[in-house]
Order: structure tokens, then C-alpha cells, then sequence
């Protein structure tokens, strides 16, 4: 085949080059377009648009296929440590028991944080969202460590990457348990990463902390599914804000945000907020369906479609066998997982989701789980952030290491021609 596209206009004639992927994905390689031709392509919401080449993740929404460096997401959720994944992300190969064993102790050496940053996080108003805490937060972590990531040397790069990955579990906790009104405490770093990060959430000051296993099993897939998917506007954040050179805390603290709008990661929180307030209002799902297909009306079936997956999201039924298995386990018998399941029943036979090729994602069930695990709603999005801190972390050291330009989108100006300044007082 012909690996170059041609392109026409007007008199002018050229060939771009194709790019393929190591699983026969094609791009057209438009690098030079401007400089040749004087045109821009125009893709809002970049749906046709490879912002870089990326070895991190694989996945083909048509068939349902994800996989972080080769191995399929199945594997790694069903068999994998949370820590192990977060090393294969961003190294590329799984580690060694001693190379994990190094990276563990490496990041518990780094899980100081500032006391200072205490009393930040104690001036936010109790109403403050947990998420807008964690990103300032994130970002604050910058000025105790002010130091930014000389990429070249191989070591700085990983002391960035060890300490992000100490400190982040800390804020999270502190974030929760602020929200909670409990005290902020370190962990017992003697436990594993994911173990540690149960025990500094869920800890209480007047009872002895005893593990629960299905607990941690639970959140150990949990960040394991939302560890990394490609180019999401997330990461996407990340990548651009890292392609200025700023440092890795505070590419992270813009992907946080980006993650907290109700299209992304907030989905979790928008989920179980909608699924309430259908079981408040009598439980008529026919009628919120309705609703989901009437283009007059705003409301969203939250948790329902992506922007990749047109056929399902793999991680979605990863996480309804999960969710069963902890409100089971846990002897928690959730109303607001009875509607859930009608209203995927209802869904998946109605030819509006049908046609359009609307799939419970990801989301759809990743709050429940953690509202069994006595999560409050508002800080699932902030479970979601730690989960894909990896991934946040392997792409930006991609993209630093890959020595990407920085990233700037260019536009069609569509507003006024140029006019002459009028004064006010002839306005
Ligand atoms: N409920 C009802 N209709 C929907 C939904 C939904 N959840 N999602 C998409 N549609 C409809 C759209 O109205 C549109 O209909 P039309 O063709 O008649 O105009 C069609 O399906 C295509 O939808 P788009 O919005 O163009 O699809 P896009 O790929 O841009 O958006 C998105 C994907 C943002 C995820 C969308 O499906 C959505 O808003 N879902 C609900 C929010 C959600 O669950 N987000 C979490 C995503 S997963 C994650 O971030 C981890």
C-alpha cells in the first residue's frame, strides 16, 4: 500500500506521509501541511487528532481492547499489583520483586509531606470541592520542592517520580479525612503501597485500624483500571502543560483539574448523585430515560458513552464484577445499585443507546464501590486522580524524554476585521 496521502486543493497538490502504529493504526503525518500548502486542519475536541506517538497504552474502542504496555487490562486487574502497574507504565517493563522492592522504599522515603501544607489545607472552607483541594494542594507542593526535573539526568527524573508518587497518597488521605473532620495522620509504611493508602484513609482515632481485605483488593483493581487511557483531556493537560517545561507537580495539578469536570473523571461523582436523586424521586427510570433522549432537555445519562469506546468499555465490566463481589462481601445492600442495573438493562435494549453506541463506562460503577467503602461522593473523583497518577507521570516523562515541542494548537479567526479604536465618550 501506498503508505502517503494525497491531498488536493485548488491547483495545489500534495502527498503527506502516513504514519503506522506497532498495532497497523494509520495517521497522516501533517507536520509539514502549513508550511507546504499555507491550510490548518480544524478538529475541535480533537477527534481526529494524534497529538504524538505514544508506547504507553493501547486501545481500540471499536473491539474493546486496553492494554498498558502490551498486557491486556484483564490480566493486570485480576493478577496485578497497583504499585507493579504504576512501574510497567512508567518504565515499560514489569518489575523485578527486587526492582519493586527498591521502588517501594524509594517512594516511602519521599512520603514526607511539609506540615506546612497542613495549614493550607486547614484555610479552605469545609464546603471547599475535595478535588479544587487536592489540585491547589498538588500545586503547592511545588514551592517545598522547588526544584525542577532536569530530564537529562536520569536520576533527578526518578526522584521527581518517587516523590509524587510518595506524597500524592498523603494529600489524598489528608483531603479525605478533612472532608471527614477526622485527624490528618501519616500511614504505617510497613504495609504496601495500596495497603497504606487504606490504612491512612479509613483509620480512626478511637478504634485499633484492622485491615479488610476485600477492601484493598477492591481499590487495588480500582486504580489499576483508571491508571492510564492514552490521550484523554487529562492527560492530554498534562502532556501540554509539561510541554512548556513546567515541572511535574504542577503538570499534575492541572491534569487533577482537568479530571474534575463531570465529562471526565467527575462522571463518578454524577453517577451516584443521578442515581439518587432517581431513587428520591420514586425510582421511574423509564422516565430518566426519556429524559437522557429528549435533545430538549440538558439531562445526561451520567455514565453512559465515551469518547472512544463505541462498543464497551472493558474496565466497565472489570468494575460491575467488583462492585458485586465488595457489596456482597461487605453485606451492603445498595438500592442505588438495583437502579444501576435496571437502568443499564433498560439502556442496552433501547435503540437510542443502541444506534449510538452507548455503553456503560467505567464510571458507571467505580462510585458505588467506593461509596460501600464509606468514600463520600465528592471524593471519588479524587480516587480517581490517584489512580491515574501513573499514568500522569509516564506520559509527561514520555513526552519530556521524547523531547515533544511544546504543545500549541493554532486557529481559524473568525471575529471582527480589523476596525479603528473608537473613544468612549463616542461609543
Ligand atoms: N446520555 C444521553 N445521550 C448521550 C450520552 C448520554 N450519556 N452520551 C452521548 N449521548 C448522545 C449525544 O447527545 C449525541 O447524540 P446525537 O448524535 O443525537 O447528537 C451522541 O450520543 C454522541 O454523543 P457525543 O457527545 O457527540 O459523544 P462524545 O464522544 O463527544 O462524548 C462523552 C463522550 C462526553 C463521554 C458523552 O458520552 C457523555 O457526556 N457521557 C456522560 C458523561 C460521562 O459518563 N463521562 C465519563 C466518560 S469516561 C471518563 O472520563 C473516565
Amino acid at each position: 500500500m501506498n503508505k502517503a496521502a494525497s491531498l488536493r486543493f485548488g491547483e495545489k497538490s500534495i502527498e503527506l506521509p502516513l504514519i503506522e502504529g506497532s498495532e497497523n493504526e494509520l495517521g497522516i503525518n501533517i507536520k509539514d501541511l502549513r508550511a507546504k500548502t499555507g491550510l490548518i486542519t480544524v478538529d475541535p475536541g480533537y477527534k481526529n487528532t494524534g497529538s504524538c506517538e505514544s508506547a504507553i497504552t493501547f486501545l481500540d474502542g471499536e473491539k474493546g481492547i486496553l492494554r498498558y504496555r502490551g498486557y491486556d487490562i484483564e490480566s493486570l486487574a485480576q493478577d496485578a499489583d497497583f504499585l507493579e502497574v504504576a512501574y510497567l507504565l512508567i518504565f515499560g517493563e514489569l518489575p523485578t520483586k527486587e526492582q519493586l522492592e527498591k521502588f517501594l522504599n524509594d517512594i516511602k522515603e519521599e512520603s514526607l509531606v511539609n506540615e506546612d501544607l497542613k495549614k493550607i489545607l486547614e484555610s479552605f472552607p469545609s464546603t471547599a470541592h475535595p478535588m479544587g483541594v487536592l489540585s491547589s494542594l498538588t500545586s503547592a507542593l511545588t514551592s517545598f520542592n522547588p526544584s525542577s526535573v532536569n530530564v537529562d539526568s536520569e536520576e533527578e527524573m526518578y526522584k521527581a517520580i518517587v516523590r509524587i508518587m510518595g506524597k500524592l497518597p498523603v494529600l489524598v488521605a489528608w483531603v479525605f479525612r478533612k472532608k471527614e473532620g477526622l485527624p490528618l495522620k501519616y500511614g504505617d509504611y510497613s504495609l504496601g503501597y495500596v495497603e497504606n493508602i487504606a490504612r491512612m484513609m479509613f483509620r480512626k482515632p478511637n478504634k485499633e485500624y484492622i485491615p479488610n481485605p476485600v477492601v484493598d483488593a477492591a481499590l487495588n483493581k480500582l486504580l489499576i483500571l483508571h491508571a492510564d487511557h492514552e490521550q484523554n483531556c487529562s492527560t492530554s493537560t498534562v502532556r501540554i502543560v509539561g510541554s512548556s517545561h513546567a515541572g511535574l507537580f504542577a503538570s499534575i495539578s492541572a491534569g487533577i483539574s482537568a479530571l474534575w469536570g463531570p465529562l471526565h473523571g467527575g462522571a463518578n461523582q454524577a453517577v451516584v448523585e443521578m442515581l439518587e436523586a432517581i431513587r428520591e424521586d420514586g425510582g421511574d427510570i423509564k422516565h430518566y430515560m426519556q429524559r437522557a433522549k429528549d435533545k430538549s432537555d440538558p439531562f445526561r445519562l451520567m455514565g453512559f458513552g465515551h469518547r472512544v469506546y463505541k462498543n464497551f468499555d472493558p474496565r466497565a465490566r472489570i468494575i460491575k464484577k467488583a462492585a458485586d463481589e465488595v457489596l456482597n462481601d461487605l453485606g451492603i445492600d445498595d438500592p442505588v445499585l438495583e437502579i444501576a442495573k435496571k437502568l443499564e438493562e433498560e439502556a442496552l435494549r433501547d435503540p437510542y443507546f443502541v444506534d449510538r453506541k452507548l455503553y456503560p463506562n467505567v464510571d458507571f460503577y467505580s462510585g458505588i464501590i467506593y461509596r460501600a467503602m464509606g468514600i463520600s461522593t465528592e471524593t471519588f473523583t479524587v480516587m480517581f486522580a490517584l489512580g491515574r497518577l501513573p499514568g500522569w507521570i509516564a506520559q509527561w516523562r514520555e513526552m519530556r524524554l521524547n523531547k515533544e515541542p511544546i504543545g500549541r494548537p493554532r486557529q481559524i479567526y473568525v471575529g471582527e476585521n480589523h476596525r479603528p479604536f473608537v473613544p468612549i465618550n463616542r461609543r
